[in-house]
């Protein structure tokens, strides 16, 4: 939620660099936009409100001065509703500090009537703004400007990534850390921060990771990080393996589109190296430090997680329980907390996230570490919290994902599972070699089903049925066994991008309750793929027809008893069934993003979301 983006350099001008950047962070939110640099003795700020094309035109019409340092942010509102004001970069009311922030100071109204009472005048409704006079305030007390900021944030209760500069310090900046991400970005004779490693990778791969409440001093030659004691740390450099070309659009209309045809190679690139083919086996690198001993003693899965990585860590259970013969549940991560403190025991925790940095799932995780149990982290950002914290780690490899609505996220999360339950079932013995080498190959094979996917015939299809679908309010999306976490993430992806109310149900549920809603103007989206629920998705069919209800099924290619019963068929490739959400999901997917498009929603940026959810 929020970016940022800083930057100090020796050399020239580095305005359009961090815009650039900036640009790149805009998923993180978008409601408001702004830029401040340091230029001839004085500190200069430009806001507005709306996505940072506003700002670009603002920036035209009332151009901020060359400089060699500057910061930037894009807002996801907390604090103060969307508008020019509550904007940030803020600055104190001497013009002295400049701060861009993300995260909640919780105690900013106690904070604010202090600095109040000493003279101090605020224009917005933020905490940030608050903020900003804390470090003025204390910077006017005989402390350097890093010492400033540390007494200030010592006073502040909450969460932040944080970067500031200051008039008095040219060509310094002082960036911070707690509970929401930040990184620093080196290069020759530049230093760079941002809330996410895709802002900056036009300019560099090599970057440190500050941990929670560390800091970082800035210049252009030097970036020195603190502990929260103001003692100097050692910090190993993170070469990030993602190309700026990832983080762009490649000539799709939107980066939703660019990941969902992505997935093929997320396939390729989160499994196929990862194979043991003579053992029947799969080999995850170092981080995954749990041996075959430890993994058969675990009596217990747990699954944590938000969104669409709860859909794929529902799918992970299935996976484990099926091939490997381990029981489990799965939590929304936000619950986690106010479950019974019972003893870990032998229990195995799966986090699932594509950040990293979902605030829900970071606290789940601690909470499980606090009561002394393991956590193995399912992750798609190198460095990130999750990354870090977890006990043990498997990267999904999926490279940068920028739309807001994830899609090859939640591929590359349940590819993962599914190795994972290769793996568990081998180190447990429940499975043995050959078994192991068949689900690797099913695995191998699927890339090239893959492509019927993408096929002219199976995206008109989509077109036709989106066509229909963008005419409707409200939608149920139906699916059994493997396939009920795809309906809940085939509703999730309709939802978030066009808006139209949809649930996902069991489809057994069906007739418990939501039947009532059916008639001629309601329709179901039913995944009906071969398999041990196919006949009673054929009888759920007919229950929806039987009441003239609207049918639109997934079903696999060439299938005639569904086409029968379906308004509209969105065909698959017939494939093996623990591994069928990985084909039933492309369809939906595309529903999703084609009905968004046909209403002229912001399929990128849908409203009110941000990327990341850093905050609770
Ligand atoms: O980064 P995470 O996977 O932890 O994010 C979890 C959810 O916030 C995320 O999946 C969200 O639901 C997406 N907007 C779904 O498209």
């Amino acid at each position: 939620m929020c970016g940022i983006v800083a930057a100090v350099a020796q050399h020239g001008d580095v305005r359009a660099s961090v815009l650039k950047g900036l640009k790149t962070l805009e998923y993180r939110g978008y409601d408001s936009a702004g830029m401040a640099v340091f230029a001839e003795g004085s500190l200069e700020v430009r806001r507005k409100m709306g996505k940072i094309a506003n700002l670009e035109a603002e920036l035209d019409r009332n151009e901020l001065p060359a400089s060699n340092i500057a910061i930037a942010h894009t807002r996801w509102a907390t604090h103060g509703v969307p508008a020019d004001r509550n904007a940030h970069p803020h600055i104190d009311d001497q013009q002295k500090i400049v701060v861009v922030h993300n995260g909640i100071i919780e105690n900013y109204l106690d904070l604010r009537a202090l600095l109040a009472e000493k003279g101090h005048e605020f224009h917005s409704d933020t905490d940030t703004e608050v903020l900003a006079n804390l470090i003025a305030y204390y910077r006017t007390q005989d402390l350097d400007l890093h010492q400033a900021v540390r007494k200030a944030l010592s006073k502040v209760e909450g969460a932040y990534g944080l970067v500031v500069m200051s008039a008095d310090d040219p060509g310094i900046l002082i960036v911070a850390r707690l509970d929401s991400p930040l990184v620093v970005g080196v290069a020759e004779g530049e230093s760079y921060a941002a809330s996410d490693m895709p802002a900056l990778l036009h300019l560099t791969r090599k970057f440190l990771i500050l941990e929670n409440r560390e800091t970082a001093v800035l210049t252009d030659r030097s970036q020195t990080i603190f502990d929260v004691d103001g003692n100097p740390v050692e910090r190993d450099y993170l070469h990030c393996d993602w190309t700026p070309e990832q983080a762009e659009k490649g000539g799709f209309p939107h980066f939703m589109l660019k990941e969902i045809y992505e997935q093929p190679d997320v396939l390729a690139r989160t499994a196929f190296d990862r194979f043991h083919d003579t053992e029947g086996d799969v080999e995850f690198e170092s981080e995954f430090s749990l041996t075959n001993e430890e993994l058969g003693q675990f009596e217990r899965l747990r699954f944590m997680a938000m969104g669409t990585s709860l859909h794929a860590a529902q799918l992970g259970q299935k996976m484990l329980g099926q091939l490997a013969k381990i029981p489990g549940e799965t939590l929304n991560a936000s619950e986690f907390l106010y479950s019974p403190e019972l003893e870990e025991g032998h229990t195995l925790t799966v986090v699932v996230s594509q950040s990293g940095e979902t605030a829900d799932t970071l606290r789940a995780m601690r909470e499980v570490q606090k009561r002394g149990g393991r956590v193995l982290g399912i992750c798609n950002v190198q460095g990130s919290t999750l990354a870090r914290e977890a006990d043990d780690l498997i990267l999904t490899h999926c490279g940068p994902e920028v739309g807001v609505a994830s899609t090859k996220a939640f591929f590359g999360q349940v590819t993962a599972l599914y190795l994972l339950a290769i793996r568990f079932g081998r180190a447990r013995k429940v499975l043995d070699a050959d078994a192991g080498r068949g689900y690797l190959q099913d695995l191998r094979e699927l890339r090239h089903h893959l492509d019927a996917s993408f096929r002219p015939e199976a995206l008109e299809s989509v077109k036709i049925a989106a066509k229909y679908l963008a005419g409707i309010r409200s939608c149920l999306f139906l699916g059994r066994s493997m396939q009920h976490p795809v309906a809940l993430e085939g509703a999730l992806k309709l939802k978030e991008i066009s808006y139209i109310h949809a649930e996902g149900y069991p489809a057994g549920e069906m007739k418990h309750g939501p039947i009532a809603l059916i008639d001629e103007d309601f329709p179901i989206i039913a995944i009906a793929t071969p398999g041990i629920t196919y006949e009673k998705m054929l009888s759920t069919l007919q229950e929806v027809r039987a009441r003239s209800g609207k049918i639109i099924a997934v079903a696999a290619i060439g299938d005639q008893r569904v086409a029968d019963s379906a308004d509209y068929v969105l065909p698959v490739p017939a494939v093996p069934e623990l591994l069928a959400p990985l084909v039933t999901i492309v369809p939906l997917q595309l529903l999703s993003y084609e009905v968004a498009l046909a209403l002229g929603k912001d399929i990128d940026q849908p409203r009110n979301l941000a990327k990341s959810v850093t905050v609770e």
